[in-house]
């Protein structure tokens, strides 16, 4: 490792503040879980490998397995050589395994904390730390209450007004699982940190592509004017995902694509899509401007959900050349389930800019593919010149940005087809990441980590976004409740979903999107 610098730094260029990460330890409550192995370790990996981390830096793997400091390292190395978007290089490993802790504990023991708390005292001085620590919930989140009380109870977090050494505290989703529980954990979280110190992980925010977003929309002249209702015609946003829940339906069974996407990562991505300018890169700017945002979205009736929301499970179906069980016969999951694996919606967004123009959201998993993408639709040109043959309309102007895989942005533009007649046909401009920057992105969580360690807050999530967005969510949650339905409509797993999706979008003139 080495001392970072944030010229040479390639995820700081583009802030209005250069921020450097600090000294500290970085506890991972669960460290020897999943989301440790697969995600935190390799992007802490990537991080060394560019010589960003501090040399003042250490990591302590904290969970109730019975693991030597030396069993952590194997099970590190093995995430990193599984999992790690860059291969294992011995001599960098060997320099990063050096920052390695384990410290076995029991969440719910006082003695667990102690123990914690003297395991980082003697591991601190030997890397110059002074204290500041970073502590990481990659825990189920019935766990959050007694982590965070036991934290504060054993004098584990520095006062909120106090400098160095800092305490922060890392929490992932889900916040809560309607509006109700996500107030309570706000709460929990802070009656033992103050908002400052809290760091709410949505980790879409951390992904390159929808950081673009902000710089696409703010870097260059020619997108904000055209930004509005009167240019847009609809907005069309497509997270699809084309596993199954595999491993996870004992999570996701409580949890339907409804609570797991469109909270958060979904209405994240709108809220950057459709915000108000920023007047600065501040993280309290941006975060209240994405905030505006959810408040303005149109409260969903409790009488129109069935007509702006369509929610489907994944029957059985041929995918991939096999084929593929439904949802209900899925390990773990229900034989009479009602988890919803697909949505489709649409909303509007109240407010000046905004008026009148649909947004369309469709999620789901067992689809043809792993695509992500915001579409933007232009309204049709005014004055029928080139278009006359109402059978055969032009193609409307479409930008759309790639989230993943293949990332990058595309303009769909009328072009005229060379030859004697005067023919427009659709053409695009594409910009591409990987052919224009060649090296891979960083993972988001290699982003989110390093914003943690240098205190900017600006791509996680505030308390009042949190709970607005819940706000709006409830609405559906309730009528969900409400219905008491026993079946919902099926599609085949490996299809684009279900037919009352397309008569969603269908009964306003459009079509999803073909990708
Ligand atoms: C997680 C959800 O937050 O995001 C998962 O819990 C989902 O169900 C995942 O698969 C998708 O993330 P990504 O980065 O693979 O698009």
């Amino acid at each position: 490792m080495t001392e970072t610098d944030a010229d040479a730094n390639p995820l700081m260029t583009g802030r209005s503040e250069e921020l450097f990460p600090q000294a500290c330890t970085l506890v991972i409550f669960g460290g020897a879980g999943d989301l440790s192995k697969r995600k935190l370790i390799p992007a802490l990996y990537n991080l060394a490998l560019d010589g960003l981390l501090p040399t003042q830096f250490a990591v302590i793997g904290f969970a109730i397995d019975e693991l030597s400091d030396e069993a952590f390292r194997d099970f590190a190395r093995d995430g990193i050589e599984r999992f790690s978007r860059r291969q294992l290089d011995e001599e960098e490993w060997q320099d990063f395994a050096e920052h390695l802790f384990y410290q076995q504990g029991d969440f719910g023991e006082a003695a667990a904390y102690a123990a914690l708390k003297a395991r980082a005292a003697e591991i601190e001085p030997r890397f110059g730390i002074a204290g500041s620590r970073l502590y990481y919930l990659a825990i189920p989140p019935s766990f959050i209450d007694t982590c965070v009380f036991g934290l504060r109870d054993s004098g584990l977090v520095a006062p909120a007004d106090q400098d160095l050494p800092f305490t922060r505290l890392v929490v992932e989703k889900p916040i809560g699982r309607d509006l109700e529980s996500a107030r309570g954990v706000n709460r929990s979280l802070q009656a033992c940190f103050a908002e400052h110190q809290l760091y709410r992980i949505d980790h879409y925010l951390g992904k390159e592509t929808v950081q673009n977003i902000l710089a696409m929309r703010f870097g260059n002249s020619i997108f904000e004017p055209l930004w509005n209702s009167k240019h847009i015609d609809h907005v069309q946003i497509t997270v699809a995902e084309a596993e199954g829940v595999g491993t996870r339906a004992g999570y996701f069974e409580t949890a339907g694509v409804l609570r797991d996407m469109v909270q958060n990562h979904i209405l994240q991505l709108l809220s950057l899509v459709a915000m108000e300018p920023p007047w600065s890169m501040r993280a309290d700017v941006i975060r209240d401007r994405r905030l505006d945002l959810l408040q303005c979205l149109r409260p969903m009736l409790s009488h129109e959900v069935d007509r702006q929301v369509v929610r489907a499970q994944y029957a059985s179906g041929f995918f991939r050349g096999k084929d593929a069980p439904g949802y209900r016969r899925e390990e773990r999951v229900a034989a009479d389930s009602t988890t919803e694996t697909f949505v489709a919606l649409r909303l509007f967004i109240d407010n000046w800019r905004w008026a009148g123009v649909p947004i369309y959201i469709r999620t789901g998993k067992a689809m043809p593919k792993r695509v992500s993408e915001v579409a933007v639709q232009f309204k049709a040109v005014p004055h029928m010149l080139f278009n006359t043959d109402t059978d055969h309309p032009l193609e409307p102007n479409v930008l759309a940005l790639r989230i993943q895989p293949d990332e990058g942005l595309s303009l769909r533009i009328g072009t005229k087809l060379p030859g004697p007649k005067v023919k427009i046909y659709p053409v695009k401009m594409d910009f591409r990441y990987g052919s224009t920057f060649g090296d891979q992105s960083p993972e988001a969580y290699e982003r989110l980590l390093l914003d943690v360690m240098a205190g900017d807050a600006t791509l996680f999530m505030r308390d009042d976004a949190v709970e607005a967005s819940w706000h709006w969510i409830q609405p559906i949650l309730d009528a969900w409740a409400a219905s008491g339905e026993r079946w919902l409509p099926e599609y085949p797993a490996g299809s684009w979903g279900p037919i009352e999706a397309d008569r969603l979008i269908d009964a306003d003139g459009h079509a999803w999107r073909r990708l």
